[in-house]
């Protein structure tokens, strides 16, 4: 069985690594140029296959019968966290138990709960509410007046509001998530996290993590509550109310989904927005091809969605022995699907490391596939769209005022930091 390379095999699962979006798209360039679709074992990790390739990562994520999501982690971990969190949660390898770590037959269930409030028909409904949002992050934003750092002044901010007035937080209550969310992906950055984790070892991460998801139960227990009392016509109170086969899910499975949402829903969606001024900044001429036609914001969104690819990895394990691009998958096979690395993919991509706003067709793979397919990606589109359309029409030019540095995690991550200068229009 062909084997990556120990030093390749250690940079993708290396949270520096993928602090530096050079050197990690050069290590998955090699990759799908010399190896698409072979067995890593970095140092501590149990050994899977690294899917790098577009078109396979495609194929796994179809066949969800197949791969499954919830029999081994979702999110790559390393031999020791993986014995841990087993050891906390009396055999799981799961902290929680949402979405996305699911399978069939539960998992369209599930999913059936929530789904229908997120599709377009149903945002329609709460498009004013966010862009009233949007407008007041933008007036925030050019209060600086000429430079500013954009994740904190305006990325982080403005999609955490949007998610958590769907999900019933008050506003006073925000900083509370975002620390929370920030723990729980971000997890690996220093600058993130709740301790110092450089100086932590791997029990003592996994018991950080059961920490901030102990802090969020808490906390969405008490709007449960309340929602229940006092129904509303938000996603909370669906979540509240939800029932399953005619019987209420459980507490942990209510949790679950709450955690699911508001952190699914805010960290990758900043990161996207930030990634777009980031991309805009640097290629003033795809700045000046949006502001003339502004009918090209969907697509510097859906670019900017591909260019930063906020979600970085998931895991699947096979159900059974199969092939895929001619290896041969043993049952329990443990798999990482790269979707950054499929979204360079030079055989589906003309130009893949240009940014442009008119790339016509775009099918990126950095919503997932399949029945785990994002469900809140029409929101996040909508988000973005209404934060650039509101935007835009106010700035003249746009450029970079310092070093931009990115969060390093090998889960979601993105810009951490971003200066900017702009001129008003
Ligand atoms: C699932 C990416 C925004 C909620 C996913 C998956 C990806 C992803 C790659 C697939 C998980 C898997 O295959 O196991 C993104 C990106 C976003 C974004 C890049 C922003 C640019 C959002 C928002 C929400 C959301 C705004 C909700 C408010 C979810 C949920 C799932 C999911 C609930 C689980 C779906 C399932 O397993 O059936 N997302 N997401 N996401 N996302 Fe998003």
């Amino acid at each position: 069985m062909e084997r990556i390379p120990q030093e390749i095999a250690n940079a993708i699962v290396d949270p520096v690594v993928f602090g530096d979006t050079a050197k990690l798209h050069e290590t998955y360039a090699w990759l799908r140029a010399n190896m698409p679709l072979a067995m890593a074992e970095p140092e501590g990790f149990d050994p899977f296959w690294v899917v790098t390739r577009h078109a396979d990562i495609l194929e796994v994520s179809r066949q969800n019968n197949l791969f499954h999501s919830a029999d081994r982690p979702t999110t790559i971990v390393d031999r020791q966290g993986d014995a841990f969190v087993r050891k906390l949660t009396g055999g799981s390898p799961h902290l929680v138990r949402s979405l996305v770590q699911m399978d069939a037959p539960d998992h369209p269930k599930y999913r059936a709960l929530t789904q229908s409030w997120f599709m377009p028909q149903n945002l329609k409904k709460v498009e004013g509410r966010v862009r009233e949002i949007a407008r007041a992050a933008v007036e925030r934003f050019l209060e600086k007046g000429g430079t500013a750092e954009f994740v904190s002044d305006l990325a982080l901010g403005y999609p955490l509001h949007v998610v958590m007035d769907i999900l019933g937080v008050p506003p006073e209550d925000e900083p509370r998530m975002l620390r929370l969310t920030q723990e729980l992906f971000g997890a690996q950055d220093p600058d993130q996290a709740r301790m110092m984790i450089t100086m932590m070892d791997t029990e003592q991460i996994a018991l950080m993590m059961k920490a901030t998801v102990d802090d969020f139960q808490s906390y969405f227990g008490v709007i449960s509550e309340e929602r229940r009392r006092n129904p509303r016509d938000d996603l909370a109170t669906v979540l509240a109310n939800a029932t399953i086969d005619d019987a209420p899910i459980s507490d942990f499975e209510a949790m679950s989904y709450y955690i699911i949402v508001a952190t699914a829903g805010h960290d990758t969606t900043s990161s996207s927005t930030a990634g777009a001024m980031w991309a805009l900044a640097e290629n003033p001429d795809q700045f000046d091809l949006v502001k003339r036609d502004p009918s090209l914001i969907p697509g510097l969104v859906d670019e900017a969605i591909r260019w930063t690819t906020p979600v970085k990895t998931f895991m699947r394990s096979a159900t059974e022995d199969t092939e895929l691009a001619g290896r041969r998958i043993a049952k329990d096979d443990w798999l990482m699907l790269c979707y950054a690395s499929g979204n360079r993919d030079e055989t589906v991509f003309e130009d893949p490391f240009r940014f442009r706003v008119d790339r016509k067709p775009n099918k990126h793979l950095a919503f997932g596939y399949g029945a785990h397919l994002c469900l809140g990606q029409h929101l996040a589109k909508m988000e973005m769209r209404i934060l650039f359309e509101e935007l835009l029409p106010r700035l003249k030019s746009v450029e970079l005022a310092g070093e931009a540095k990115v969060s390093q995690s090998s889960f979601v991550n993105g810009p951490k930091v971003l200066p900017i200068r702009y001129e008003i229009a």
